[in-house]
């Protein structure tokens, strides 16, 4: 039988590949654009959206930085935070892993304390009050120089507590992970975990740098891993988990199609792919979206749809205890539910 909206709707779900900037709706962007005095480029909401169509990566993300750039205080990235909390709460997602980009931030002059405070208040607010458990990953912008990525660790130091890992975002072309290196092993030695966006546009061999050189604990997404085979023999035998970005990799052209999508042969192969919403705002879907797409076009099946979840699960940054707790929800919907 088919799989249904509603068995999406109501599985227990767990986000591991998210930028907290490119959760801001448009309507959101028009609110603190008012409260904050600032003009921007778009008459209405209408016009926001009209130009939400990308080419590639470096289209995307030309928008997505002038977007961020109504952040102003520590309450705005509150509300930014909290609005996505909401949004995953009732879609039932269990736990996230986010991304921040304090260099988006920072290089406009707003304090890294405003940013990391405003987003970690409405974390701990949405575990108290919606029961969503989270994660916050510190981002570094691959298009700035290592001496600056070396500056924003510093940054983040006093702040360890608020920050499990950090990771690699922004253009890949060009910027290898390899040009990270030491500032990834700076930051390993500091005790924070690790992740690098590698393979979404670049080639094979950024995500071998990644693995090799910055010894990523996760790979942020890795659709071009596909290319070479030993290297995914190398990601199957290593149990490393791929963050997958289903409506991202459709909007900014990482495939033609979503009948073409590798999700599935991902999860054939026998790698740790995982289902994530990547920048939801901008990419038309959250989580819900996300499976209901690759469901449909990939034609998944209850066992895909149940082992993704049981991958993200097992790649989450929870302890055994925590990982275990969640497992026994998603186990429990499964043998409940009918479908
Ligand atoms: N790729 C790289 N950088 C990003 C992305 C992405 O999908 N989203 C936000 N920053
Ligand atoms: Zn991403």
């Amino acid at each position: 039988m088919d799989i249904t909206k509603e068995f999406i709707e109501n599985l227990p779900k767990v986000e591991l590949h998210l930028h907290i900037e490119g959760s801001l709706e448009p309507e959101l962007m028009f609110e603190l654009a008012q409260r904050n005095n600032i003009n921007l480029p778009f008459a209405n909401i209408d016009e926001v959206k009209d130009a939400y169509n990308f080419s590639n990566l470096q289209d995307f993300l030309n928008i997505y930085y002038q977007g961020m750039g109504v952040l102003q205080t520590e309450q705005d990235f509150y509300d930014l935070t909290f609005a996505y909390i909401k949004k995953i709460a009732s879609e039932n997602v269990m736990h996230t892993e986010i991304f921040f980009d304090p260099q988006g931030h920072t290089e406009r002059g707003i304090e890294f304390e405003v940013v990391v405070n405003g987003i970690s208040r409405a974390l701990e607010d949405g575990r108290s009050n919606l029961n969503v458990s989270s994660k916050l990953i510190m981002s570094f912008l691959r298009h700035l120089s290592e001496e600056e990525a070396f500056s924003t660790l510093e940054q983040a130091l006093p702040h360890k507590d608020k920050i499990i890992a950090v990771g690699l975002d922004s253009s890949e072309l060009g910027h290898p992970p390899a040009k990270f290196e030491r500032v990834f092993a700076k930051a390993r030695k500091e005790g924070f975990l690790v992740v690098a966006h590698a393979g979404e546009e670049g080639p094979p061999e950024y995500i071998y740098e990644a693995l090799d050189l910055l010894k990523v604990d996760r790979i942020d997404h890795g659709n071009r891993a596909l290319e070479d085979d030993a290297l995914v023999k190398r990601l199957v035998a290593d149990n490393m988990a791929l963050t997958v970005c289903p409506l991202s990799n459709l909007k900014l052209c990482v495939v033609k199609d979503m009948v073409t999508h590798p999700l599935k042969e991902m999860l054939d192969l026998g790698l740790k792919a995982t289902v994530n919403s990547d920048d939801p705002a901008y990419f038309g879907g959250y989580m819900n979206d996300n499976f209901l797409a690759v469901t449909k076009a990939l034609n998944l099946g209850k066992d895909d749809i149940l082992k993704l979840v049981q991958n993200s699960i097992e790649a989450s940054f929870l302890n055994s205890n925590e990982k275990q707790d969640l497992q026994l929800r998603l186990d429990i919907f499964a043998s409940t539910t009918c479908f």
